[in-house]
C-alpha cells in the first residue's frame, strides 16, 4: 500500500491543482481538476475517497469557500461566545456573568488563581513514578494484612477510583463555562488534568495489586456507603450540565454556588478525608507504602483544589452579596452537615472494628472537626462544639514543609517547575 507521500510522488499534482496551491488565496480558481489517469483495473477502495476530494476542490466549491472568507466578520460570534471584543481592563473582570473577553488572560485580577496554577504545575507528578513492589508483595502474601486492613484498601480504591471522575466531569461539563474568568479557568484546566492523574493513580494501584477491576470500579453502584456519597455529589452536577442552563438570575447563580460548595467543600473537602486518613495511617505503619505515597501526592493536590474552591466561593460572595441570603447560608450549612453524616457512615462501614490505631468514633470526631473548618472557611458558623483533631499528624502531612522525612521518598525533591520553596 502506498503512503501519502509516495502517492504524491507517483502521481504529481495536475497543473490546475498546482496553480491553486501557487496562486494567492483570493485569486479565482482554475478549472476543475481532471480525473486521475489511474486505470480502472487497479481501482482500490481508496478510489471513492479520491473522487470526493476532487469534487471538493472543483472550481465552484473553492470559489464559494474563498468568497465566504471575504465576507468573514472577525468579531462575529466572539462576543456571544466569550464576551465583548474590546481590550480588557482589570475592573471589567468578574467571577461569574462577566461580559469582558474571556480569551485575554491578562491583566490578572485574581492573583491567587494564577499562583495556584503555577504551584500546581510545579507539583506535577505521575503515578508510574511510585514504586509499588512492596505493596504487591504485601498484598499477595497471605496473612500479611488483616481482613480489616484489606477492606480499607479495597473500599478506598473503590470510592476514589470513580469519585475523581465525578469531580473531573463536574469541572468540565458543569462549571468551566459558568466561571467567567480566564485565570480561574486556567487553574480549572490544570485541576481537571490532575483529577485525570488521580484516576490514573487509583487504576495503577488496582492493576498493580491484581484486584478484580469490575468489583472495585462498580463499588459506587454496589456498596451503599460508597454509592450514597457518589449520588449525593452527582445531583449537584445534573442541573448545571444541562447545556441550556445559564447563570444571570439570583436563582441560577445560587445553583452554581451550591455546586461549588458541594464539590469543593463537601466532596473534595469532606468525602476524601476518611479514606486519606486511613491509607496514610497505613503508610505511617510501613504498610502499603506505595499506595500511601500515591495518596500523599493526591492529598497535596486536593488541598490546593479545596483552597482554590474556597477562594472562588468567597470571591463570588464578595462580588454578589445578594446571593448570600439567610436561606442560602442555611442551605450551605445543611449541605456540609449532610456530607459529614455520609462520611461518618462511610467511616463506620470501612472500620467495623478498631484498626491502624483508629476507630469509627475517632473518625467521627475528626470529620466534625473538618466540617467546622469548612463552615468557617466560607463564612458560616461552626456546628460541632468542643471537637478536637484526633489525628494531628494529618495536618502535618498536609503542611508541605513538615513532610520532609515522612516516607523518606523523594516527595520533597520532586518538582518540575522549580517554583516552590519547600524550606
Ligand atoms: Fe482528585
Ligand atoms: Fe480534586
Amino acid at each position: 500500500m502506498l503512503t501519502w507521500d509516495e502517492f504524491h510522488q507517483e502521481e504529481p499534482l495536475t497543473q490546475p491543482a498546482q496553480d491553486a496551491l501557487d496562486t494567492p488565496v483570493l485569486q479565482t480558481p482554475a478549472v476543475q481538476k481532471s480525473p486521475p489517469s489511474t486505470p480502472k483495473a487497479v481501482s482500490t477502495p481508496a478510489q471513492p475517497a479520491l473522487e470526493t476530494v476532487n469534487k471538493k476542490i472543483n472550481g465552484s466549491a473553492l470559489e464559494q469557500a474563498i468568497h465566504d472568507l471575504m465576507d468573514l466578520d472577525v468579531s462575529a460570534g466572539l462576543e456571544e461566545l466569550e464576551g465583548t471584543a474590546t481590550r480588557v481592563k482589570v475592573d471589567d473582570k468578574r467571577m461569574i456573568n462577566c461580559r469582558a473577553d474571556l480569551n485575554q488572560l491578562v491583566p490578572f485580577k485574581y492573583d491567587w488563581a494564577w499562583q495556584k496554577y503555577l504551584d500546581g504545575c510545579a507539583n506535577h507528578w505521575m503515578p508510574q513514578e511510585v514504586n509499588m513492589n512492596a505493596d504487591i508483595s504485601l498484598w499477595k502474601t497471605p496473612g500479611a494484612l488483616t481482613e480489616d486492613e484489606r477492606l480499607i484498601v479495597k473500599r478506598n480504591l473503590g470510592f476514589f477510583s470513580t469519585a475523581d471522575s465525578l469531580v473531573a466531569n463536574n469541572l468540565v461539563l458543569a462549571i468551566y463555562r459558568l466561571i467567567t474568568n480566564p485565570e480561574c479557568r486556567q487553574y480549572i484546566l490544570r485541576q481537571a488534568f490532575e483529577e485525570a492523574i488521580h484516576t490514573h493513580a487509583y487504576q495503577y494501584c488496582i492493576e498493580s495489586l491484581g484486584m478484580d477491576e469490575g468489583e472495585i470500579f462498580n463499588m459506587y453502584h454496589e456498596v451503599p456507603s460508597v454509592a450514597k456519597k457518589a449520588s449525593w455529589g452527582l445531583k449537584y452536577t445534573r442541573s448545571l450540565s444541562d447545556p441550556n442552563f445559564k447563570t444571570g438570575t439570583t436563582e441560577t447563580d445560587q445553583e452554581l454556588l451550591k455546586n461549588l460548595i458541594a464539590f469543593y467543600c463537601c466532596l473534595e473537602g469532606i468525602f476524601f478525608y476518611c479514606g486519606f486518613t486511613q491509607i496514610l495511617s497505613m503508610g505511617r505503619r510501613n504498610k502499603m507504602t506505595g499506595t500511601s505515597e500515591q495518596f500523599q501526592y493526591i492529598l497535596r493536590d486536593e488541598s490546593m483544589h479545596l483552597n482554590f474552591g474556597i477562594d472562588m466561593i468567597n470571591q463570588i460572595k464578595l462580588e454578589n452579596p445578594h446571593l448570600w441570603t439567610d436561606d442560602m447560608r442555611e442551605e450551605a450549612t445543611r449541605m456540609i452537615l449532610q456530607a459529614t453524616q455520609l462520611e461518618i457512615e462511610y467511616a463506620r462501614d470501612t472500620m467495623p472494628r478498631g484498626v491502624l490505631g483508629m476507630n469509627a468514633p475517632m473518625m467521627e470526631e475528626y470529620l466534625q472537626f473538618i466540617a467546622n473548618r469548612r463552615l468557617v472557611q466560607i463564612g458560616l458558623s461552626e456546628q460541632f462544639t468542643g471537637v478536637n483533631n484526633p489525628f494531628p499528624w494529618m495536618s502535618e502531612i498536609m503542611d508541605l514543609r513538615k513532610e520532609k522525612n515522612f516516607f523518606e521518598t523523594r516527595v520533597i525533591e520532586y518538582q518540575t517547575g522549580g517554583a516552590l520553596s519547600w524550606e
